[in-house]
């Protein structure tokens, strides 16, 4: 009989917000006219900005068009595309990552899950708990449940920010501004992760999704603002949150040409060169008329664009975070990224709180317990609903009898 990787019976029954769309659909099926407000998933509600539309539109011509038209495009991704990242996100930032490092994909979902690729399986992977619950599922189809994974807990004590693990790792995932607890690392506090990961040969995979929240100049938007980051550090960008692209799909992934390690037998190996191996063997790259799309963000009408959008879902942030703290609950994050964290009442079960807060308020959030076993008694909002929905949500809560 043929045989499963049993590495996927170990994981939870089902991805946790198909398990929170599952508990909503039940909840809806039997209080039909209950009006949702969902603040649950990530998921933006704005529409993509003008200058990306008419960019799709364009996009859409051309390859109705026999002269323009293109079929397979460079796995990498479009130089057009990898030239404007590479510009803007970061050489006029002053750091010196080239097209070349660059590689353009669907999402940052799916190469958070796919990095694991190519690395060994002996690693040991140090993971912060509460987490992004694609970095451990991921790590746990790979090699399984094991010693080889360890949990770094973040906690209200140590203001949600992981302790440099006091055993040997090899590969830290490490998600900033954070997902799910909204909360940043300063540059001192990422240049110690990057010094530690320089000193042990360790590798860094920095997931910056949620960069463009940033609203303190003082925090790195990237991993590579930190000195020699290039030589212990992958980074991960997505269009999804700051360009509304959860429906559209496209990302980029940096792999430095700096970042090398070496084989048992002392062969220097390059991991742009394994992830360009990759990706050229398991993906034909992003669609071309998606990268037009994204190439759009960085006209000057698109950067206008997603900046008000960007503005408008912290203005949401802001709603949430004030509501909250006026109604006595204890509340972390929301100011530097678009999710706010909030404590259960009396530290309760957040499952427990999601039924209520659904029940009661018809208002859907993410029990901080689906992201790991640091997150029970705390409870997940996102910032990604309408102005209006967002207050009428606030205000629902502000009048809950608890
Ligand atoms: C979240 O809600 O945590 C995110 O939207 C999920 C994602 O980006 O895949």
């Amino acid at each position: 009989m043929f045989q499963i990787n049993e590495n996927y019976l170990q994981l939870g029954e089902s991805y946790l917000f198909s398990t929170i769309a599952a508990k909503v659909k039940k909840f809806t099926a039997s209080h039909p006219d209950a009006d949702i407000i969902r603040l649950g998933i990530g998921d933006v509600t704005l529409p993509i900005s003008p200058a990306v539309t008419e960019s799709l539109h364009r996009a859409v011509d051309e390859m109705a068009v026999k002269e323009t038209f293109r079929g397979y495009g460079p796995e990498q991704g479009y130089t057009f595309l990898r030239e404007k990242i590479a510009e803007t996100d970061f050489q006029k930032r002053g750091i010196g990552i080239t097209p070349g490092e660059i590689f353009v994909s669907d999402g940052s979902k799916s190469d958070t899950g796919n990095i694991g690729d190519i690395l060994g399986d002996d690693n040991v992977v140090a993971i912060t708990d509460p987490v992004y619950p694609v970095y451990l599922d991921t790590t746990i189809m790979r090699i399984g449940k094991s010693n080889k994974t360890i949990l770094l807990p973040c906690s209200e004590e140590n203001g949600f920010l992981p302790e440099i693990p006091v055993q040997r790792a090899d590969v830290v995932y490490l998600c900033y501004p954070n997902n799910p607890t909204g909360t940043v690392m300063t540059r001192a506090e990422l240049k110690r992760w990057v010094d530690w990961a320089l000193e042990n040969e360790s590798l860094i995979l920095f997931d910056a999704a949620y960069e463009a929240f940033i609203r303190d100049n003082e925090i790195p938007r990237s991993i590579y603002e930190i000195e020699n980051a290039e030589r212990c550090a992958i980074e991960f960008r997505s269009y999804s949150k700051n360009a509304g692209f959860t429906g559209v799909r496209c990302s980029y992934t940096v792999v430095p040409k700096a970042l090398k390690t070496k084989t048992p037998d002392g062969e220097e190996v390059s991991l742009n060169q394994l992830w360009n191996r990759r990706q050229s063997t398991k993906f034909n790259g992003t669609a071309y008329i998606i990268q037009r799309a994204a190439e759009a963000v960085y006209s000057p009408q698109g950067q206008k664009e997603v900046d008000e959008m960007v503005s408008y879902y912290m203005q949401n942030a802001s709603i949430i975070r004030k509501g909250l703290i006026e109604k006595g609950f204890t509340v972390f994050g929301g100011e530097n990224a678009p999710y706010v964290w909030m404590k259960c009442p009396e530290g309760g079960n957040s499952w427990d709180f999601f039924d209520r807060l659904l029940q009661e308020c018809h208002i859907v959030g993410t029990p901080g317990i689906g992201f790991g076993a640091e997150g029970e008694g705390y409870f997940r909002l996102t910032a990604f609903n309408s102005i209006e929905k967002t207050e009428e949500a606030i205000q629902r809560i502000k009048e809950w009898t608890l």
